[in-house]
């Protein structure tokens, strides 16, 4: 028997737009293979001209959440404005009212899920956020049905479109970190402030939401590290390939003995690593279950159609599925207090460091490594690269140095010892995975 499914599509960006176009273009392909006839009944937008211009039947555009919910046709509302202000309202009002909510919102998942579940629980509707974690990537499918039978210990991804576009960018073709982010921006991969991209803010919120998911733990974002990429210079991408090591912004999540350890920040990793060759603004999630052993998904992370992909199949699936699943934990604002978090976590690094050209500077240096008890894989004076400031470096050799694995704790003190010693200056500090 067909099923006949409304929805309402709230704000037509980048997200919203590649959603309308996919369910209208392949309405009949859904009714063929799905029986379902989705029919999109409302679009909320601020600007109508612009939806107008976009192909937006006039009888379908609404300006208010009231007008959508009101509507007896709907019965699911697509939330693609994104960020928490209107976006929450809106999809709280949905779910009130008894519709089922598809969203790509990230940042509110990651931060509401808890009350926003609450509500879908009390009036029987779904929420579904498979477009929130890297794009059109089938991740969260993945974590709910796939790799169940498991206990997942560790996961490891590129899940920031904008930031892998970049740092692919600048290894690749030494391009400019400003002219590439605008890029991004223009090809619809960034966030409406991009910032979030840049400073880790979006993949700590996916970390948040898919290592709850994976760790059946709520992982509140508040726990996860993180350092952005705004830091990062040609330079060291430059060094780091000397050394076999490509750049990426990697979130790590493992659940072990110690307890849950989460963290977003820049890291090189080998060459030969397949996480490696994960460019442009492709995303890449590796798990580890202990049954199942690797598991790596790859694909678009970002952009219109390749999320419009995720938030159409969350409607489909909850067009074609009578009953709802809700969250594997107890979704609260944090953590139940038997789950610990590690802070101090472990990792090997690189430092580069700006050093006067002298006689026992390096003995110098080797006794603050020595003194912290870190012990040292490689440490070599390197030939300046294209873009050191010259006047600064007047008289200094840069040296760099990679580390065998320590705690965090650890390298931070060696840092601020090598910076008394005032016979030059760590210039940058990247931890490595191997
Ligand atoms: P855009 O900025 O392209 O689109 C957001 C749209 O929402 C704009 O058209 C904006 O309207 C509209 N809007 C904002 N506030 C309101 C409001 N109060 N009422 C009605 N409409 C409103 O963002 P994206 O499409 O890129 O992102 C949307 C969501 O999807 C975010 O949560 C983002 O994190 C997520 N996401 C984005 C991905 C991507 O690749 N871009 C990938 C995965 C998830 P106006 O045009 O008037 O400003
Ligand atoms: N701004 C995000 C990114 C969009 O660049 O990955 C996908 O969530």
């Amino acid at each position: 028997m067909i099923k006949k499914i409304g929805v309402a599509i709230l704000g037509l960006g980048v997200v919203g737009g590649g959603t309308y176009k996919l369910l209208t273009e392949h309405k009949e392909y859904y009714l063929k293979t799905q029986n379902v006839d989705i029919t999109v009944e409302a679009v909320l937008v601020r600007n109508k001209e612009k939806a107008l211009a976009f192909g937006v039947p006039k009888n379908v555009l609404c300006s208010n959440i009231a007008e959508v919910v009101a509507n007896p046709n709907v019965d699911i509302v697509v939330e693609t404005i994104g960020g928490c202000e209107a976006a929450k309202e809106y999809v709280l009002t949905a779910l009130r009212d008894g519709k089922t909510v598809v969203t790509a919102n990230k940042e509110l998942i990651c931060k509401y899920s808890h009350e926003l579940e609450r509500v879908a629980k009390r009036t029987g509707c779904g929420l579904y956020f498979e477009a929130s974690c890297v794009g059109g990537v089938p991740i969260i499918r993945t974590l709910l049905d796939g790799v169940q039978a498991n206990k997942v210990q560790e996961m490891m991804g590129i899940i920031n479109g904008t930031t892998n576009y970049i740092l692919s960018k600048m290894s690749q073709e030494g391009a400019d970190y400003g002219e590439t982010l605008k890029e991004a921006q223009r090809l619809g991969y960034a966030e409406a402030d991009p910032t979030n991209d840049v400073e880790g803010f979006d993949a700590l919120y996916k970390l948040s939401i898919l290592s709850s998911l994976a760790f059946h733990t709520k992982v509140p974002y508040t726990k996860i590290f993180r350092e952005g990429i705004t830091k990062v210079t040609g330079i060291d991408i430059a060094y780091g390939k000397d050394l076999g090591y490509t750049l990426k912004l990697l979130a790590i999540g493992k659940n072990g003995e110690d307890g849950v350890e989460v963290r977003v920040h820049p890291t090189f990793i080998p060459e030969t690593h397949p996480l490696a060759s994960v460019s442009d603004s492709f995303n890449a999630v590796y798990l580890k279950g202990d049954a199942v052993g690797d598991v790596m998904l790859y694909g678009r992370g970002a952009g219109s159609f390749p999320t419009a992909s995720a938030v159409v199949s969350d409607v489909l699936y909850a067009s074609t599925h009578s009953e709802v699943r809700y969250s594997t934990f107890k979704n609260t604002a944090n953590a139940d207090g038997s789950v610990k978090f590690v802070s101090d976590f472990e990792s090997a690094y690189y430092l580069r460091l700006s050093v006067d050209d002298e006689a026992g500077v390096l003995a110098k240096i080797s006794g603050v490594f020595s003194k912290c008890n870190i012990s040292l894989v490689e440490v070599s004076q390197v030939s300046k690269k294209k873009g050191q400031n010259e006047a600064e470096e007047m008289g200094r050799v840069p040296l760099v140095i990679v580390t065998h694995t320590t705690k965090e704790s650890l390298i931070k003190n060696a840092v601020a010892k090598l910076n008394a010693l005032k016979i030059g200056e760590v210039k940058a500090l990247i931890r490595v995975e191997r």
